[in-house]
């Protein structure tokens, strides 16, 4: 559903990405994690448009979409959900959900909103207070749900679980893997909380220095002494809750 191949991108004069291939199909949730400043961010920024990639393709749906402004690649099929945590505070949490359905070429539906409503059920009862007052986990919800209010074909997401206690990480987390398993959602979480990330990935890329240098299912990296010390701080457990 998302191709990503040989990606190279960066800003002015500074190169960050050194050739990045990856692949997340439909039902599939790709985790990739890596120290700050490896490029995590700026990978997300190369695939929805707000840097323009200096070579390599990105292809959503079978459409390649490098080099195209932002808003058509949101509406060849791509939500990103950036690390900011945006929400716009004044507006109620149902308007801000509405917010996210501009890139379909109809209005959102009332089925969209319950299948934001359905993965995040606490936000229900909170439809007409405004976001800013809702909390950090909640406003997360709600900024992962205005992403999925345009139906995407594939959700991208940098870091959602900075900040948050881990309860709420978890609560999250779940939601993503049940979009994934019940939705077939196509999922690309960026993400520096590794233990969080193993828990739903179906497959982890590290990245290290604008390049990823390993690539396997969760089990197969808690088995790499490197990816373990370095990311996992010794104590993964596969098989944990
Ligand atoms: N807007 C920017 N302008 C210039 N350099 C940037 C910008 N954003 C990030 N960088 C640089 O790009 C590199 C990768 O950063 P980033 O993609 O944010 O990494 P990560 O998300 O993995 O922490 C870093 O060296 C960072 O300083
Ligand atoms: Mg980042």
């Amino acid at each position: 559903m998302l191709e990503v191949e040989g990606l190279h991108a960066g800003y002015d004069n500074l190169r960050v990405l050194h050739g990045i291939d990856l692949s997340v199909p439909a039902g599939h949730l790709l985790a990739v994690i890596g120290a700050n400043g490896a490029g995590k961010t700026t990978l997300l920024r190369a695939v929805s448009g707000l840097i323009r990639p200096s070579a390599g393709t990105v292809t959503v749906d079978g459409r390649a979409v490098d080099g195209l402004r932002p808003e058509r690649i949101a509406a060849a099929g791509l939500a990103h959900v950036p690390e900011n945590r945006l929400v716009f505070p004044s507006l109620t949490v149902a308007d801000n959900l509405a917010l996210g359905g501009w890139t379909r070429r109809r209005s959102a539906t009332p089925a969209d909103r319950d299948r934001v409503l359905d993965l995040f059920p606490r936000l229900r009862s909170r439809l007409a207070q405004p976001a800013g007052t809702l909390s950090g986990g909640e406003q997360q919800m709600v900024v992962i749900g205005r992403g999925l209010m345009a139906a995407p074909k594939v959700l991208v997401l940098d870091e959602p679980s900075v900040g948050l206690a881990p309860r709420l990480v978890a609560e999250i987390f779940a939601a993503l893997g049940r979009l994934r398993d019940e939705q077939g959602q196509a999922i690309l979480l960026v993400e520096q909380n590794a233990r969080a990330a193993f828990r739903v990935a179906d497959r982890v890329a590290v990245m290290d220095r604008g390049r990823v240098v390993t690539t396997g299912t969760p089990a197969d990296l808690a088995g790499d002494d490197r990816v373990q010390s370095a990311y996992l701080g010794g104590g993964y457990q596969s098989t944990v809750d």
